[in-house]
């Protein structure tokens, strides 16, 4: 059996291994997954062991996205301009390296029924996870995506890599007052149950306001979002499945379906506990 399996650390909470394991049944593939702990010095030599036992391919999380783009002997596009890797193939000897983060959180808003294309995007962060979305979103032909940082030198730096004239950069305290149609949190304040602090008047009833991390409860964001007046709010969990099955999709050629894995995830987050 073909097998795979995620690398991380922490490792523990990974949901990926079900996630897979959901896809290869719905497409009647045969293959293994796990998730793999590793210690922060030894990615390199983990992920040549696995090769090494036969490996198909593997999924990389916190922290060691970075170093496996330094891995790969091919990249692809969304790989290099994310400067991360989250999605490792093994053929011949060779390491082909990819990201699917961005292509999932795209599928993922399709999925929620939302159009890009002539929409004003607010992204907050400028981190590895904004950085990851950015290509994949300005290719649904917003009409502009507004990077704000709490470190305002970041977002400028992303929008002097990207080089694309709908984007502009700020600090959280003067995002240019407009109506924006899609709130993305790609900071990872939520992970220590903060937010971003932005002015409740950029939300308007249409603004969607989506976080790309998902917990049991409303992420604190989502929670002050609706607080303040945001209809639809959406948790990164659909991303974490969309990402998946584009994973899947390179390894199989074969893309699956998420709703059904997304709402069995949610399922099971309720009754944990
Ligand atoms: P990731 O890969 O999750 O994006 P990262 O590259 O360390 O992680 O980036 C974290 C992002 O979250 C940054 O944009 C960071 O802002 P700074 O660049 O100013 O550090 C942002 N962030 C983290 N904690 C935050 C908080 N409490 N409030 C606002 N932004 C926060």
């Amino acid at each position: 059996m073909d097998q795979y399996c995620v690398f991380g650390n922490p490792i523990e909470q990974s949901r990926s291994p079900f996630i897979h394991q959901e896809f290869a049944k719905q497409t009647q593939q045969a293959i293994i997954y796990h998730k793999q702990y590793v210690e922060l010095d030894s990615f390199p030599q983990a992920v040549k062991h696995f090769m090494s036992i036969g490996g198909k391919g593997a999924n990389v999380t916190v922290p060691f996205k970075e170093q496996a783009l330094q891995l790969c002997d091919q990249l692809s596009v969304a790989a290099k301009q994310a400067s991360a890797v989250n999605t490792l193939t093994f053929i011949d000897g060779k390491i082909l390296g990819d990201n699917t983060d961005g292509l999932g959180l795209v599928q993922d808003l399709f999925r929620n029924e939302l159009t890009l294309r002539g929409r004003c995007i607010l992204l907050l962060g400028a981190g590895g996870a904004a950085k990851g979305v950015l290509l994949p979103l300005l290719n649904e032909s917003p009409t502009a995506i507004v990077i704000a940082n709490r470190t305002v030198s970041k977002a400028e730096q992303l929008c002097h890599q990207f080089n694309d004239e709908r984007l502009y950069a700020c600090g959280f305290n003067e995002i240019p007052q407009q109506s924006y149609d899609l709130i993305i949190n790609a900071t990872s304040a939520s992970l220590s149950g903060k937010y971003p602090v932005i002015s409740p008047q950029l939300i308007q009833t249409n603004t969607v306001c989506y976080d790309m991390v998902y917990s049991k409860q409303l992420t604190p964001f989502l929670q002050w979002a609706k607080a303040n007046g945001s209809v639809t709010v959406i948790d990164g969990l659909g991303m974490l499945v969309a990402q998946a099955a584009a994973s899947f999709n390179i390894w199989r050629q074969c893309l699956p379906q998420t709703t059904t894995v997304i709402d069995k995830l949610k399922k099971s987050l309720v009754e944990e506990n």
